[in-house]
């Protein structure tokens, strides 16, 4: 859909349900960008980027808390292999900035440049002459004007999930990247862990047909982290849930499924509707321990339904609240197999009547299936690495190899500035469409018609290396 079409349909929506755009302050601001911004655009022009080969990557990380820290440790095989360095570290508070730059001298020589103390220190090692990439690990809010800061200043940006929480500022990172050609990727680590890099090699080899439906999910109980009130720098987290609601964290389900799909590469979103049902759990479980906030418009459980300009549709789902056992779903059905996770199940239509739809297939079958579909980059990084299972089993030490060997080589990113936009765009398009009743929001075009024509994944190009 063009973007003016886009926004005529919007403000349909709205007007037919007596909804005025003000109120939705981030994207109401995302739509008037849209439109003045549709007399330019090339865009497009990013699929298949690559820069000059970098020897030794050097990285600056910004936000040293949880998952800075989580992701620092990824690098250590690589600064030891003298692909990449780790030359600037910052965050708010000075002591994370000191815990990290000790835990890195255990395994790195040269001794990073340290900022902290303000909120605006970040700059500083954005502007470092001698920064490569910047790794962005702050709260939310920050990804998109660090990622844009830090793009301008010629340095290629990675991105903790979500990019983006706004349609304007998933325009503006698609526009930036495109003026600065500098790579600009969303850490989505659920692209390369093993299941989900497995169901992938086995729609790539047809195992499963033509894909009909698709089911992704963030089912995790926060409540604990998100109430205490030293798990997330100053509960920002926690802080989303009180304003705002819809599936703030599509991403984690929604990536793996996007590469299932060919998302951007062959077919695209084009519409949604979203549901939340009443909240619950969170504000039971603050009052129960005396939280400063207790009152949520989030709902428990957030439903949206993706459908895609090839038929296909998508239920993500996101829960934060309820107390359950964590899963992602991921659900594929083909019209040849199906499989489904948590745990990991597989069934094959092998054509004979009596079989049809009716068992999962027995473990030993599932494991043939599993030794002859593991994704090529499992097997080889298994051999070469203890950190190969370390960050969730496994798939934050792929994702920062394969990040940084990509880079070492001048490859295309497995993740680009599109795929990042328009996973994180769904957030914002479930706010407005369950501010209004489910009413279908029509997915914006961030890739200006290039999703059409079939691309094939670099994920499932093999690497050109020769890694022991
Ligand atoms: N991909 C995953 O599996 C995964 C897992 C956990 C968290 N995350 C993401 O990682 C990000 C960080 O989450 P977290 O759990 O580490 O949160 P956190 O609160 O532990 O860490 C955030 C850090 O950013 C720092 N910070 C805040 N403002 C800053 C500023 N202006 N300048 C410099 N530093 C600043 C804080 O001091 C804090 O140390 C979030 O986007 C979250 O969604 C991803």
């Amino acid at each position: 859909m063009k973007r003016e079409d886009f926004l005529k349909s919007i403000i349909g929506a709205s007007a037919f349900l007596s909804l005025p755009f003000s109120s939705y302050s981030r994207d109401g601001e995302g739509i008037v960008q849209m439109l003045e911004d549709s007399a330019k655009s090339t865009r497009g022009s990013l699929f298949g980027f690559r820069t000059d080969s970098i020897e030794k990557v050097r990285v600056g990380i910004i936000g040293l808390g949880n998952r800075g820290n989580t992701l620092l440790e990824m690098f250590q095989w690589l600064v030891e292999n003298d692909h990449a360095e780790i030359v600037g570290l910052c965050d708010l508070v000075e002591t994370k900035v000191q815990k990290v730059t000790e835990k890195l001298s255990q395994w790195q020589k040269s001794v990073p440049a340290t900022y902290s103390g303000n909120k605006d220190e970040w700059k500083k090692l954005a502007q470092q002459d001698n920064v490569d990439l910047l790794l962005i690990v702050t709260p939310w809010e920050l990804h998109a004007p660090m990622c844009i800061y830090g793009m301008n200043q010629g340095k290629h940006v990675a991105s903790e999930v979500p990019i983006a929480y706004s349609l304007k500022d998933c325009w503006t990172l698609v526009e930036t990247a495109e003026k600065t050609q500098r790579h600009c990727i969303m850490l989505e680590n659920c692209c390369y862990n093993e299941e989900e890099l497995f169901v992938l090699n086995m729609i790539e080899n047809g195992v499963f047909g033509d894909i009909t439906h698709t089911e992704g999910a963030y089912l995790h109980d926060l409540r604990a982290h998100m109430l205490s009130s030293d798990y997330y720098q100053d509960q920002w987290r926690l802080k989303h849930h009180i304003e705002r609601d819809g599936n703030f964290y599509t991403t984690h389900g929604l990536g793996p499924i996007s590469f299932y799909l060919n998302i951007g590469r062959g077919d695209t979103y084009s519409h949604l509707t979203s549901m939340s049902s009443r909240e619950l759990n969170l504000s039971e479980t603050a009052k129960k321990v005396n939280s400063d906030y207790t009152s949520f418009k989030c709902g428990d459980m957030n439903s949206t339904m993706i459908k895609t300009e090839l038929g296909k549709t998508i239920l993500l789902q996101f829960d934060v609240h309820t107390g359950r056992p964590y899963s992602r779903i991921n659900k594929v059905v083909g019209t040849k197999a199906v499989h489904d996770g948590y745990p990991s199940r597989l069934y094959v239509d092998n054509g004979e009547l009596i079989y049809w739809g009716h068992n999962w297939l027995k473990e030993e079958e599932y494991q043939q299936y599993k030794s002859k579909y593991q994704h090529p980059l499992i097997a080889k990084l298994k051999t070469i690495s203890k950190n190969f299972k370390q960050g969730h089993g496994g798939m934050d030490f792929v994702m920062i190899y394969r990040l940084i060997r990509c880079l070492n080589l001048g490859l295309p990113l497995d993740i680009n500035v599109y795929d990042s936009v328009m996973w994180s765009a769904i957030t914002p398009l479930s706010e407005l469409s369950v501010a209004s009743k489910s009413f279908p929001m029509p997915f914006p075009d961030f890739t200006g018609g290039k999703w059409q024509g079939k691309k094939d994944l670099e994920i499932m190009k093999m690497l050109d290396v020769t890694d022991k």
